[in-house]
């Protein structure tokens, strides 16, 4: 058997029309412009790379956007000043603060500066635990976009066994969460594996639905899963450089190997990634629509 592409991108291109066209009528009917903000410290290339492709993005579907970089040794008060400013700026729906922020400046105090109306990341406390507790919030951007390629992939969740690979604060530990709820695209029985998990060939040998997001390249193997399986592969690893200067990317997962045992698998590139991106345009639309009540 080879597994069926889930094409991130092309799921991310029928998301994106959509919300094109609701910017479109936000304009016309109410004359609303949605806005993003995006801010960066220092410079990461990974990161660089990430904030232009969702600056690019917001122009793109109409939405206004603007991009600010600062030296990595801003001070941590400056970067406080100027989310507070953000805040407060009625142009400005979303607030986006590229992460990981230098090591002088504590991430937890400015994600917690961040207005939870205009917390489009969902990283704000807030919103964590309104997710948790299956409240209507901003849902955290790559855990959101699985859910959506998983539900317009037709990959039934209810019921099944789920294994997550990864207890990060933006993917494992929310993804978990939102796979548990008592809703459509949920329902599941979890298991979140970790650094400390005695076997995780174990738990992913008997998983229906396997979402890899450990930061490891291709650590999740054929001989680890079981035939049929569903596969999201939420890793971005730079394993290379190509003649021409471009990073050569590997996700956590086997792909070549494991192709052949999965019923579907997403890409990397091409699987997780646009999506990301796209719920980050759906939260900034959600909150200009929010904000114009
Ligand atoms: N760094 C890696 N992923 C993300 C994300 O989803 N949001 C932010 N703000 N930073 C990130």
């Amino acid at each position: 058997m080879s597994a069926k592409i889930i094409s991130g991108t092309e799921v991310a291109k029928e998301i994106r029309a959509e919300l094109k066209t609701e910017v479109e009528t936000l304009k016309a009917k109410h004359n609303v412009v949605p806005g993003l903000v995006t801010i960066l410290v220092g410079e990461d290339p990974a990161s660089q790379s990430y904030v232009a492709a969702k600056n690019k993005t917001a122009k793109e579907l109409g939405i206004h956007s603007e991009q600010i970089t600062l030296p990595a040794d801003t001070p941590e008060d400056e970067l406080l000043n100027l989310v507070a400013k953000c805040n407060q700026d009625p142009k400005i729906n979303g607030i986006l603060v590229q992460l990981p922020l230098p090591k002088h400046i504590d991430e937890a105090k400015v994600l917690y500066a961040i207005d939870p109306d205009k917390d489009v990341d969902g990283f704000h406390p807030v919103n964590v635990g309104k997710m948790v507790l299956g409240e209507q919030c901003f849902l955290p951007c790559t855990p959101h976009g699985i859910l959506e390629l998983l539900t317009r992939s037709g990959v039934e969740t209810s019921g099944a066994e789920v294994v997550i690979v990864g207890r990060s604060n933006i993917v494992g530990k929310p993804i978990a969460n939102l796979m548990l709820q008592k809703r459509d695209g949920g329902n599941a029985t979890v298991t979140l594996c970790h650094t400390r998990t005695k076997d995780i060939a174990a738990h992913t040998k008997r998983a229906d639905i396997i979402i890899a997001a450990v930061g490891v390249p291709k650590m999740i193997t054929a001989d680890m899963v079981k035939d049929g399986v569903a596969v999201i592969d939420v890793g971005v690893n730079r394993i290379g450089m190509s003649d021409s200067g471009k990073a050569i990317l590997a996700g956590d997962v086997d792909f070549a190997g494991i192709k052949e045992k999965a019923a579907c698998i997403t890409p990397v590139p091409g699987g997780v990634g646009p999506m990301t991106i796209t719920m980050l345009m759906k939260n900034t639309v959600q909150a200009a629509k929010q904000a114009a009540g």
